[in-house]
């Protein structure tokens, strides 16, 4: 053999895993037979929150260079796709945790103060290397959110801090995109020629249906005036700064723009990578906002109105984080600008051979 053999209890740790389960109701001689559920939940939580970091740390490797050669992208995007797959799977063990109801819950959660999982670093550095920035955050006991960590953590945290987080380096990729402007073509004008033409077809089909009486006409032209308009957004760069310093976009101008050209000519074979990291992105997002109302409803379900063992308003603190602590939400706004397939303009040939990889 070429290696010494190996026994599975070694190789996996698991004498020190399978005797980590020390539950607080027995040390207090009161057993409660649901804390051993308890426990391994949250312990099988941070061994998948270890492996998600594993990934991020690995993408985030790749996209902190500032040129990253293609054959790293598909590699990156398995891992965030990986990442997707981890979170789908995770929300589901809250199931397995509300199989435990609110009074045998309160048989110990008096033993666990003020032990919370606010203070999960691991899940603290999955937010901020995916880029939920301090002034992000709702505040928490008046304090920044890494008072709860260890001396050793906050300092790890406020390096990650000032570290690019995948936001930041997604956005200078995508800053770096091509195919936007060539020697005879702006990808932008010619976009705006098409949606200022989708408008005008649909005023005149208002303006020319017998069945609408004048001031229903005058009120659809209003409110498609009002959808053309929100385009300046696209349009205009002064316009879409003014929106960004209000805190409606975060992505620059640029990298805004690079995203939804991937979007909207996605089936170009050298997009599809692109397109599938920015998909990735925004499951991860969507992903993480719903395991963050899912586990706001178990609070609510297993506390009421009692405030969390760390010490915040419980489910109201959890609500409000719910629709606060988003990261890709440009992504999802992106929409707004789409525009139906049949209308987008054609690409130069120029630039769709090199998206085809035609020689
Ligand atoms: C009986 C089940 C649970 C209840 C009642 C519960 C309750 C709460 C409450 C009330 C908070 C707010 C902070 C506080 O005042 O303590 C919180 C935070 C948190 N809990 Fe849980 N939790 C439960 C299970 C879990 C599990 C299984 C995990 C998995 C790791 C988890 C992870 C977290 C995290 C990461 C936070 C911080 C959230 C944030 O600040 O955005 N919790 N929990």
């Amino acid at each position: 053999m070429k290696y010494p053999p190996v026994h599975y209890h070694d190789y996996l740790g698991l004498d020190k895993i399978l005797a980590a389960q020390h539950l607080k109701s027995d040390e207090y001689g009161k057993h409660a037979h649901d804390e051993m559920l308890f426990i391994v939940v949250h312990q099988t939580y941070e061994l998948w929150f270890k492996q998600i970091l594993f990934e991020l740390n690995a993408v985030l490797k790749t996209f902190q260079q500032d040129q990253i050669a293609e054959t790293e992208m598909g590699r990156a995007c398995a891992r965030l796709e990986r990442v997707v797959a981890i979170q789908k799977m995770i929300i589901n063990q809250i199931d397995v945790l509300e199989t435990m109801t609110p009074l045998d819950f309160l048989d110990f959660r008096d033993m666990l103060y003020p032990a919370s999982g606010f203070q999960s670093f691991q899940w603290r550095l999955i937010e901020t290397k995916l880029g939920l920035r301090l002034g992000d955050r709702l505040s928490y006991n008046q304090a920044p959110f890494y008072k709860s960590l260890s001396e050793d953590q906050q300092k790890l945290m406020m390096e990650t801090l000032d570290q690019d987080s995948l936001f930041d380096s997604v956005q200078k990729w995508l800053e770096r995109t091509p195919f936007l402007q060539g020697e005879n073509f702006n990808f932008w004008d010619s976009y705006k020629e098409a949606v200022t033409a989708m408008f005008q077809g649909d005023i005149n089909t208002v303006q020319n249906n017998p069945r609408l009486s004048d001031e229903d006409k005058k009120k659809n032209i209003e409110g498609l005036q009002t959808a053309l308009k929100s385009f300046d957004a696209l349009f205009d760069e002064k316009a879409f700064e003014e929106l960004r310093k209000n805190g409606q976009f975060r992505l620059s101008y640029k990298a805004l723009h690079a995203a939804l050209l991937i979007q909207i000519h996605r089936d170009q074979p050298i997009l599809q990578t692109p397109f599938r990291i920015i998909q990735a992105l925004l499951d991860i997002d969507e992903i993480m906002t719903t395991w963050r109302y899912r586990h706001a409803l178990m609070a609510m379900r297993m506390l009421g109105q009692k405030i969390g063992t760390g010490g915040s308003s419980g489910h109201k603190y959890l609500a409000e984080a719910t629709a606060k602590h988003k990261i890709f939400g440009d992504f999802f706004n992106l929409t707004t600008f789409f525009i139906p397939r049949s209308q987008v303009p054609a690409l130069p040939k120029s630039v769709s051979a090199k998206m085809g990889f035609h020689y």
